[in-house]
């Protein structure tokens, strides 16, 4: 039984999902999956992430076969290029996209009509047209680097030389781009990576193509899942949603609370550097250590009434942008965008229904709506 305890790109996983990490939490805390192990409890979680030395983020299959990215490194290496990185991802940087998202929210918004899936026409739009700008993408090439970027969740369907093939183009898009702003630097994010010198070092162009990289997989599928799952819990809680159109200075309080009950990335890899031994159980040295954030944030040992959807929960800690060295560095410019996005929502349509028909992607780490039918 327990070995089928945790299938979550299963059918029905989502409906389930509350239980099963109830159930892991309790009962099989280190949960073994093949050569695996889950850690579903807040606590285990929370010290993982502080304990890069036993759980490493190098030497994991996702790692492999790019170029160089911070996410699967360990110090020091990670912490020179976080530093590097942060000399041009600055919090002035992000605020001053505010103005941009809000535009582009609008005019989306105004394109839906009075029926709209707004997992496709809203929440999927505004982060990728947003990380394109962020960037500094052209305004000719960013219907192409939509199309290439928009989503990385679900890759049933798409053929292994399909993915090859779009990664490709969009590691010789980055390579076009960053020789352009290397000869003609201009006020965008590419620009001041190139520009960025932390101890007379640089990033090498590996590590600059890494990063683009890294922005895309880290802050274009996350943020959109944010959005729409934010979407269906505000209809599913007309009360919380109307105390927000009432007073939009609650909306950041109930993005943080989203990101928590249903936290976008639910799951990310480790690797056992060591023996470990946690509740009885040895996890082996090199084992793949799974850190189940969406369990975590769930936890009752952390969180009063976990499973309830409470703007004004107020938490003081949790793990939906994970923590340690590797805490989210986009944490900030997500929950603007999301802030964003419901401040014009809504405006737009304070009591929108939503539609039966929508629909989860089977995904194995994400928390997202495919479809999300809604009406005006
Ligand atoms: C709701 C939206 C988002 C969620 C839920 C999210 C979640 C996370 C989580 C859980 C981690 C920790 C990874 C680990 O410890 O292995 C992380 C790291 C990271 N995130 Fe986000 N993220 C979001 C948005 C963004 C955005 C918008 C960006 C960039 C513009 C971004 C860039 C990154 C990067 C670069 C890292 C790696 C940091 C490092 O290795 O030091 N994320 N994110």
């Amino acid at each position: 039984m327990t070995a089928t305890l945790y299938r979550p790109s299963a059918a029905g996983f989502d409906t389930d999902r509350t239980e099963v990490y109830r159930r892991l939490r309790d009962d099989h805390p280190v949960h073994r999956l093949g050569e695996q192990y889950l850690l579903t409890r807040f606590d285990d979680v929370w010290a993982a992430v502080h304990d890069w030395q036993r759980f490493s983020s190098a030497g994991l299959a996702e790692g492999a076969g790019h170029q160089p990215m911070m996410i699967y490194m360990d110090p020091p290496r990670h912490r020179e290029l976080r530093v590097l990185v942060s000399r041009a991802f600055t919090p002035r940087r992000v605020a001053g996209l505010e103005p941009r998202i809000r535009t582009i929210a609008r005019e989306l918004l105004d394109a839906a009509g009075p029926r709209a899936d707004l997992a496709g026409q809203f929440a999927a739009k505004l982060p990728s047209r947003i990380m394109a700008e962020l960037i500094g993408i052209p305004e000719e090439q960013r219907e192409t680097f939509r199309e290439l970027t928009e989503s990385f969740i679900e890759t049933d369907g798409r053929t292994r030389e399909e993915s090859v093939r779009r990664l490709q183009r969009i590691h010789d898009m980055f390579d076009d781009l960053l020789q352009q702003r290397r000869r003609r630097p201009a006020d965008d994010l590419m620009s001041a990576l190139l520009a960025a010198e932390v101890d007379g070092q640089r990033l090498t162009d590996d590590e600059l193509q890494g990063f683009c990289f890294l922005l895309l997989i880290a802050g274009n599928d996350t943020t959109t899942s944010l959005i729409g799952n934010g979407i269906a819990l505000l209809a599913e809680h007309p009360e919380q949603r109307a105390e927000l159109v009432a007073d939009p200075s609650l909306i950041t309080g109930a993005v943080e609370e989203m990101v928590r009950l249903e936290s976008p990335t639910q799951v990310l890899p480790r690797r056992a550097t060591r023996d470990v031994e946690l509740h009885g159980v040895t996890i082996p040295e090199g084992s793949r250590v799974l850190l189940c954030w969406g369990a975590a944030n769930l936890d009752e040992r952390e969180f009063a009434d976990p499973a309830r959807f409470d703007i004004h929960r107020g938490a003081p800690r949790h793990l939906g942008f994970g923590r340690g060295i590797h805490f989210c560095i986009g944490s900030a410019l997500a929950i603007m965008e999301a802030r964003v996005a419901f401040e014009e929502l809504l405006r737009h349509a304070p009591q929108y229904r939503l539609e039966a028909d929508r629909e989860r992607y089977a995904s194995s780490w994400a928390l997202a709506w495919k479809r999300l039918p809604v009406s005006f």
